[in-house]
């Protein structure tokens, strides 16, 4: 969407993985304060994200959303303002329908202008507009109309589609907003979260700077995978170009967490300006070849081991688009080392069961 934002993927926490319902405004701020004390927002994590359940369930008479009085009493204003003052940026949610899929507020579907006014006047940086309970009529047709009052509303404000994939966003999404969510919801485990990067990655070629694929938000943190498992989660969701929107609690992260989190290394392939989202490049039962270019004629290479044991995996520069005779350097993103050794035609390494190696290639000869 041509707004201005989102030039590079989103980063920051969103509430909806570890609160789900259970939030107010005293953990929205906690948060912020968070991201700023663990040095997070530094690399880059600025968007502060309420999800679902915020709004009572009636609107003002002026048909206006109302926070809701026992979680949010000193309203949305007040918290923007807060978030601000921080140096961060606040992200609300909102739904394409009657109601929002935890039917606890309204949605935003004939009131999208004056929603989007309110928003703006709050001072809201990001808007999550999911799908539920909508009139049956086409996201095509829903979505557009809250991109056009967002874009009237007078602030600039980030459109995260989240209409699930199933009618392909990555298709329409373009001008329509800056994500579009490829799949279903996110699970904390590796079958769930592995089959969603399978499913974002057939969209690849429509990413580009100002409009995301989204394999939804990460859930590093929450516990419900092996730290080998979220390093290849957000392996991923960075050379995939997905919004980095962390899914745990920022207050009370282990230094595992923090350490998959904060690895800057990954995070500038997520952000690299090239923007070019990675493809997977060869698959041989339970491995996978993914790779993507990168600016400075770099190449950000995955091995990833899917299967129950360990095997080593060898990259070839034919499937990765490195011409045949280059020498190439390699740096390990997780040991954070640069081999030493120099590569020519390809790569071996040898990868743990659900584990993978994260490289960045650099032709220096
Ligand atoms: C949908 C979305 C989720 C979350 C919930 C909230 O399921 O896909 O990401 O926002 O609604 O109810």
């Amino acid at each position: 969407l041509a707004n201005g934002l989102g030039v590079t993927p989103p980063m920051g926490w969103n509430s909806w993985n570890h609160f789900s319902c259970s939030i107010d405004e005293r953990v929205i701020k906690e948060t912020a304060v968070a991201l700023v004390t663990t040095g997070l927002s530094k690399l880059g994590y600025n968007y502060v994200n309420i999800d679902d359940c915020w709004a009572e369930i009636a609107r003002d008479n002026k048909g206006t959303l109302v926070p809701k009085k026992s979680t949010f009493p000193s309203g949305i204003k007040a918290l923007a303002d807060y978030v601000h003052r921080k140096g961060l940026k606040l992200g609300i949610y909102s739904d394409a329908g009657y109601l929002t899929c935890s039917k606890t507020m309204p949605g935003s579907l004939g009131h999208e202008e004056h929603d989007a006014k309110t928003f703006a006047e709050w001072g809201i940086d990001y808007l999550k507009y999911d799908n539920c309970n909508n009139d049956g009529s086409k996201p095509t047709v829903r979505y557009p109309v809250m991109t056009r009052a967002l874009m009237k509303s007078g602030r600039p404000i980030f459109h995260s589609l989240c209409e699930w994939g199933d009618m392909h966003p990555a298709l329409w999404g373009s001008p329509v907003g800056n994500s579009w969510r490829t799949t279903n919801d996110i699970k904390d485990n590796w079958v769930s979260m592995i089959s969603i990067a399978d499913m974002n990655e057939v969209y690849a070629e429509h990413a580009r700077p100002g409009g995301w694929n989204d394999p939804d938000m990460l859930e590093v943190g929450n516990g419900g995978m092996t730290k080998d498992e979220y390093i290849v989660h957000f392996s991923i969701w960075a050379i995939s170009k997905a919004p980095l929107l962390l899914g745990c609690d920022i207050r009370n992260m282990t230094k595992e967490t923090m350490e998959i989190v904060a690895n800057k290394e990954v995070i500038a392939i997520n952000q690299d300006p090239h923007g070019v989202q990675a493809k997977k490049v060869r698959m041989e039962g339970d491995i996978e070849i993914w790779a993507g270019a990168l600016s400075g004629y770099r190449v950000a290479l995955l091995l990833l081991n899917r299967g129950p044991s360990r095997t080593s995996i060898t990259a070839n520069w034919d499937d990765i688009e490195i011409p045949a005779n280059s020498i190439v350097e390699a740096r390990d993103l997780w040991e954070h080392k640069t081999l030493k050794q120099k590569f020519v035609e390809n790569l071996t390494a040898t990868v743990d069961s659900h584990a993978c190696k994260l490289y960045v290639l650099k032709p220096v000869a």
